[in-house]
């Protein structure tokens, strides 16, 4: 994983195209402000959110950006597709910029989708050791069993990755609907798992990852961002 921090003295090289001579002037001259601060360490390390001015000229003015979107089926979980529209679609053309998705969701599955520019965050939010549970509501084909929440607590073994999923929690809600609670996300996962049983997922909405419940104001298709007691406890 290449760092996405840089030490000062490159960074201003690459953006400037200047000698290290000139560097060396601008840095001692105090015209360089990182974050509203004379900065003359040429070593100092600058991350995608330092705020970096040269000469009152902004380089670097990137704010981290978090959005939540309620998915509609039928939309690609991606930025870019020749064949159908995407998530990223669904914002005005100057939301777009820098943003990536923090966890996808199939074709037809619906709810919660996040999306940011700060890969620190969604990687975070990934990762299984953090634990951050994700929430889904399931209708399916066929009657549930209390089996079915015995074989999803157990794990199963997936042929193709060579694992077994991590415990998965399953609550039904009546024969044909069940919560589903997963801290992992695998290809298709849900509809791997009740496939199992030979039973078929006919929807799929994700409700919350970790502590973030999808906003119930918002209509399919409809987005907010995100407020910043939501980006920090999405991990509590
Ligand atoms: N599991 C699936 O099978 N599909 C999704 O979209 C999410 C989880």
């Amino acid at each position: 994983m290449t760092s996405r921090y840089h030490r000062l003295d490159r960074f201003l090289s690459a953006r400037l195209q200047i000698s290290r001579s000139n560097l060396r002037l601008l840095l001692a001259g105090g015209r360089v402000q990182v974050n509203g601060q004379v900065e003359g360490d040429r070593q100092r390390r600058i991350g995608p959110f330092d705020r970096v001015v040269c000469d009152g000229e902004i380089l670097q003015a990137n704010r981290p950006r978090y959005l939540m979107l309620n998915k509609p089926a039928a939309v690609v979980s991606a930025t870019r597709d020749d064949h159908h529209p995407t998530v990223l679609d669904l914002l005005p053309e100057d939301q777009r910029e820098g943003l990536h998705l923090a966890g996808r969701l199939d074709f037809n599955s619906t709810g919660l989708v996040l999306l940011t520019n700060d890969g620190d965050w969604s990687r975070q939010l990934s990762q299984p050791e953090n634990q951050v549970r994700k929430h889904y509501r399931v209708t399916l084909e066929k009657p549930l069993t209390d089996d079915y929440v015995t074989a999803f607590a157990e794990g199963m073994w997936f042929e193709y990755e060579g694992i077994t999923t991590r415990p998965a929690a399953l609550k039904i809600r009546s024969p044909f609907e069940a919560d589903v609670w997963l801290c992992e996300g695998r290809y298709h996962q849900i509809k791997r798992m009740f496939g199992r049983f030979d039973n078929k997922v006919l929807t799929l909405h994700r409700l919350a990852i970790g502590k973030l419940v999808l906003d119930e104001t918002l209509q399919p298709g409809e987005w907010r961002a995100l407020s910043a007691l939501e980006v920090s406890s999405i991990f509590s």
